[in-house]
């Protein structure tokens, strides 16, 4: 049984000062609770540092502008607070996460700007995303769901409001037995998955939806210059249900995934070829610091 997450030991780092794990609180009428007026990151440190944490920390603060957020700290105090919440933790292979609210004040309606913004950081222990998927291929759903329009919400942020159909996406997968679930965009074309992003092969040439309507993850970006790196041919383009038919291989990028191989996709199968493997291998190194920079 995992110990719920308000109830572990450690500290965790909360509008500049450490607090007790249990202790850091916020009150049920929190601006945050009830309208979505909170952004994240999710970050892994390997061997005792933050892969990209700089890039984190400056989408962190996108995303507050693209939510009406006033930046709680600078980048380079949430760098300072980062490192100094990941070596209070003891870990030094650990997810970090970061998050940014509006807490509670005068407002309770939908308008915020008068309450107060706060900022904690927690770091805890995470293994695989996906458990044994990194070697067989994770099985995914395909969601009812639909990734929205730039004009409907701002999707570039990574902000909690986006992640509730990421949220149901999930649980209707996991009743049927998959890993996650694969959502198109509001105009029908593949999207990415509820929590990471997603690459697929034919003849040697790598295919990944264009970041036009969801996050362009930090590790997405990382795999494309790998593939570059490599002289792998690339197409970013929008990329019709129907295709994955003819599809070799896929995988899927994230912070919390890392690499993880594909197997199927609703009724569509892939195979955990070459390229996969390779690239997911260079990637655990990459992050570990044993391999030259992507
Ligand atoms: C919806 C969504 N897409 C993509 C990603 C991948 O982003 P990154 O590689 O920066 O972790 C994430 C994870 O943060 C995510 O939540």
């Amino acid at each position: 049984m995992v110990a719920a997450y308000d109830d572990r030991d450690g500290v965790i780092w909360m509008d500049g000062a450490f607090v007790p794990w249990r202790d850091a609180k916020v009150h049920v009428l929190t601006h945050a609770l009830h309208y979505a007026s909170s952004v994240f990151e999710g970050e892994r440190a390997y061997g005792g540092v933050i892969f990209k944490s700089r890039e984190h920390t400056e989408r962190l603060l996108k995303s507050c502008d693209y939510i009406d957020i006033p930046h709680p700290f600078s980048v380079e105090e949430i760098e300072a607070a980062k490192a100094a919440a990941l070596r209070e933790s003891g870990l030094s292979d650990a997810y970090v996460r970061p998050v940014v609210w509006r807490g509670s004040g005068p407002d309770m309606g939908v308008a915020s700007a008068r309450n107060p913004v706060h900022m904690a950081i927690a770091v805890w222990e995470w293994g695989a995303y996906y458990g044994d998927a990194k070697l067989k291929g994770a099985k995914l759903d395909i969601s009812k769901w639909k990734r929205p329009s730039p004009e409907t919400i701002p999707c570039f942020a990574k902000a909690a409001g986006l992640y509730m159909i990421c949220t149901m996406s999930k649980h209707v997968a996991e009743a049927k037995g998959c890993s996650d679930a694969i959502m198109m965009d509001y105009r029908g074309y593949v999207a990415e998955a509820t929590g990471a992003n997603v690459f697929f092969v034919r003849d040697g040439k790598v295919h990944t939806p264009k970041p036009d309507c969801f996050l362009n993850g930090i590790t997405r970006q990382t795999v494309l210059q790998m593939l570059k790196e490599r002289g792998v041919e690339v197409i970013e383009r929008h990329i019709e249900p129907g295709e994955m038919e003819g599809f070799e291989q896929c995988w899927l990028t994230g912070t919390a995934a890392e690499v993880t191989p594909v197997g199927s996709i609703g009724e569509f199968s892939f195979e955990v070829g070459a390229l996969t493997r390779s690239i997911a291998g260079d990637y655990e190194k990459l992050v570990r610091g044993q391999l030259a920079a992507a």
